[in-house]
């Protein structure tokens, strides 16, 4: 089994991002600029956010942090929106989810502007990204996922993929990116009957539930590849640790080569929304 190596990974896109940024400040002496928006003080939250500030700076970046009480008003937020739109010196917008219940997140990302929309969730890009027009800003859990992916199958054509999760940050993207390198693509559900048996078809098993170790190993097939999107906080032994979608030990000796969680697909997350915002700038 291959252990493959979302920290490895990671570190290569950034290395190129940083690369790429100083590129663009000797071009045109402005540096690329990514600002997050964080409302309320969800301490999951709290914790990726100041982690993406990190990894912005560290490449280069002009990064900004917006802390707004959860108490903001849609309109307040959508007053901020605004003005990051039509400010030249910020190329990305990130605003973190989830919001405080009385501001309708579709309504948010709806108002950033397509060529800002850093995280790709703005109708606009999950639009282009359907019609595989390469304008799309696409969602950065899936890019990096498509990168691990074919870190171990450079060549993806006929591959059977089987996505376990439908959400609009992960699934649904991933199916569309999986799609376009000729993959044929099943996306399962909670509704999805027989489900072990539907993942057991799989080439490439994307685990995006939710759902703490899942995947057991009468669900994949000797020689699969294993991608574990989920990160879950569980109390193990009295401790608090993290653990994926996937039954890590039992899976491991099954996959031909799996996905680590902590260190697998969460590191390159961050990866692909730098190099999504050095792209913005461009
Ligand atoms: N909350 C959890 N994951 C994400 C993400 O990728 N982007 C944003 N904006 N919020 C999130």
């Amino acid at each position: 089994m291959q252990l493959i190596d979302g920290k490895l990974k990671a570190a290569e896109i950034l290395e190129q991002v940083k690369a790429g940024v100083e590129g663009q400040v000797k071009a045109d002496g402005a540096r690329p600029g990514l600002t997050v928006v964080l409302v309320g003080e969800d301490p999951a939250s709290q914790v990726y956010v100041r982690n993406k500030e990190k990894r912005a700076e560290e490449a280069g970046f002009n990064g900004q942090l917006i802390r707004l009480p959860s108490t903001t008003s849609e309109s307040d937020l959508l007053a901020v929106i605004d003005k990051l739109n039509t400010d030249k010196s910020v190329h990305g917008i990130l605003v973190q989810l989830p919001l405080p219940e009385q501001i309708n997140e579709q309504a948010v990302i709806g108002a950033i502007a397509p060529e800002k929309d850093v995280d790709g969730f703005h109708e606009v890009n999950g639009g282009r990204l359907l019609n595989g027009d390469s304008r799309a800003m696409v969602p950065c859990t899936p890019l990096g996922c498509l990168h691990l992916i074919e870190t171990v199958i450079p060549d993806l054509k006929g591959m059977h993929a089987v996505i376990i999760g439908r959400s609009n940050i992960v699934g649904k993207p991933l199916s569309m990116l999986l799609l376009q390198k000729s993959c044929t693509v099943t996306i399962t559900h909670s509704k999805t009957r027989d489900l072990p048996n539907v993942c057991a078809g799989a080439d490439i098993l994307i685990a995006a539930v939710g759902v703490p170790e899942l995947v057991k190993a009468d669900w994949v097939k000797p020689g699969a590849v294993v991608i574990d999107v989920g990160i879950n906080r569980v109390a193990r032994d009295g401790k608090q640790v993290l653990v994926g979608d996937v039954d890590f030990d039992a899976v491991r000796d099954i996959a031909s080569a799996i996905t680590p969680v902590p260190g697998g697909v969460g590191p390159m997350t961050i990866a692909c929304l730098l190099s999504n915002t050095l792209a913005a700038s461009r």
